[in-house]
C-alpha cells in the first residue's frame, strides 16, 4: 500500500485538484460512486478565505491535444466550504486533501489552521500557483516567495502540507527544494501552462480572462520532465501529474521518481478514468516482474 506523507493509501492514483467534482458525482451516481471510487485519495477543488466565482465566460478552449482553462477558483470560500463541502466530501470512502490558495500570507495561514484543525482532513496542499499580493510575485514560481509562504504556515497545522509547484518557473527543482527546506511533507506537480487561443474571426482573446492553463496530453512530456528534475532534487515524495490518461502514463512518472500519480483532464473525458487507469497500471506491475524474469533467462 502506498504511503503519501505517513497516510497510508489503498493505491496509488489520485485525482488533480479541480478536475473532479465528487460532489456532484455522488449526487448523479449515488452509493455506486463510493462502492467503485475511482481515486485512492480524494485532492478538493482549490478553497480560498472568501467566496469567488471565478472567472468571466468562456473559460474553456479545448485544443489539438489538451484543454485550456480560466476557470478562476470559483468555490464557496473557507467558511462555505466547512459547513457545505466538508462533510460530503468526508463520507468518501478515501482520505481527503484540502487544497487551499492564499493572496496572501495571512489568508494562507488562516485556511491551513482552519482546514488542519477537521479531523476529516488527512491532507493539505497548498496551491502556490497564485499572484501575492504582498509581494507581486507569483508564489510558485519563485524559490524564495515559496519558502516564505511555506515557513509561514508550516506551524499552523500538524497535517502533511504538500506544495504544489508551477511548472511556470524557471527552476521548478529549486522551487522544490525551497518548499522542502521550509519544512514542506511532499510536493506536487505539474500545475497548469500558461497559455491562450484566438476567437477563430475576431482574433480576440477565446478566454474570457484572456490567458489560460494548458493540460491534458499536451503537457504530459513537460510534467515527465519537471517531475524527473524535481524527484532527484528532494527527499519528500513527489504526487506526479500533467496528461495521465493511461496506465502507461502513470507507470512513466513513476519511473521518473513520482510516488504517486494524478489524473486530471482525462476525467473530463471519462470520470470513471481513475479507475481504469489504476487497472491499467497494476497490469503493467504485474507484468513486468516476468518480463524482466524473461530478459536475464
Ligand atoms: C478545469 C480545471 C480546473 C483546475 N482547477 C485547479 C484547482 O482548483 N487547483 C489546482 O491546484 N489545480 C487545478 N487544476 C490543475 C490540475 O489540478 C492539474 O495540475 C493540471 O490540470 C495538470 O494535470 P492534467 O493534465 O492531468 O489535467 C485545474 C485543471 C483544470 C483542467
Amino acid at each position: 500500500m502506498p504511503d503519501l506523507c505517513g497516510v497510508q493509501l489503498r493505491g496509488p492514483i489520485l485525482n488533480a485538484s479541480g478536475t473532479f467534482d465528487a460532489i456532484a458525482a455522488r449526487r448523479a451516481f449515488g452509493d455506486a460512486l463510493l462502492d467503485a471510487f475511482p481515486f485512492d485519495c480524494f485532492v478538493s477543488k482549490t478553497i480560498t478565505v472568501a467566496p469567488r466565482q471565478g472567472n468571466p465566460p468562456p473559460r474553456l478552449w479545448e485544443t489539438a491535444s489538451g484543454m485550456l482553462n480560466s476557470i478562476g477558483l470559483p468555490n464557496k470560500g473557507l467558511d462555505g466550504f466547512l459547513a457545505h463541502d466538508l462533510p460530503e466530501l468526508a463520507r468518501l470512502p478515501v482520505p481527503l486533501c484540502v487544497s487551499v490558495m492564499g493572496f496572501d500570507s495571512g489568508e494562507l495561514a488562516r485556511l491551513v489552521a482552519a482546514v488542519g484543525a477537521r479531523p476529516e482532513v488527512a491532507l493539505i496542499e497548498l496551491n502556490l500557483s497564485c499572484p501575492n499580493v504582498e509581494t507581486g510575485v507569483l508564489v510558485g514560481a519563485d524559490p524564495d516567495a515559496t519558502a516564505a509562504a511555506v515557513e509561514r504556515v508550516r506551524a499552523e497545522a500538524e497535517l502533511p502540507l504538500i506544495a504544489k509547484l508551477s511548472p511556470n518557473a524557471a527552476d521548478p527543482a529549486a522551487v522544490a527544494r525551497a518548499a522542502e527546506g521550509a519544512g514542506a511533507d511532499g510536493v506536487s506537480l505539474i500545475n497548469t501552462i500558461r497559455g491562450m487561443a484566438l476567437h477563430p474571426t475576431t482574433r480576440e482573446p477565446w478566454l474570457g480572462a484572456r490567458s489560460g492553463g494548458l493540460s491534458g496530453a499536451a503537457v504530459r512530456p513537460v510534467a515527465l520532465e519537471q517531475v524527473a528534475a524535481v524527484a532527484a532534487a528532494v527527499e519528500v515524495p513527489v504526487v506526479g501529474m500533467g496528461g495521465v490518461a493511461s496506465g502507461r502514463d502513470a507507470a512513466d512518472l513513476l519511473a521518473v521518481g513520482a510516488a504517486v500519480v494524478a489524473v486530471g483532464t482525462e476525467s473530463f473525458r471519462d470520470p470513471a478514468a481513475g479507475r481504469r487507469i489504476s487497472a491499467e497500471l497494476a497490469a503493467i506491475r504485474s507484468a513486468r516482474p516476468a518480463a524482466e524474469r524473461g530478459r536475464v533467462g
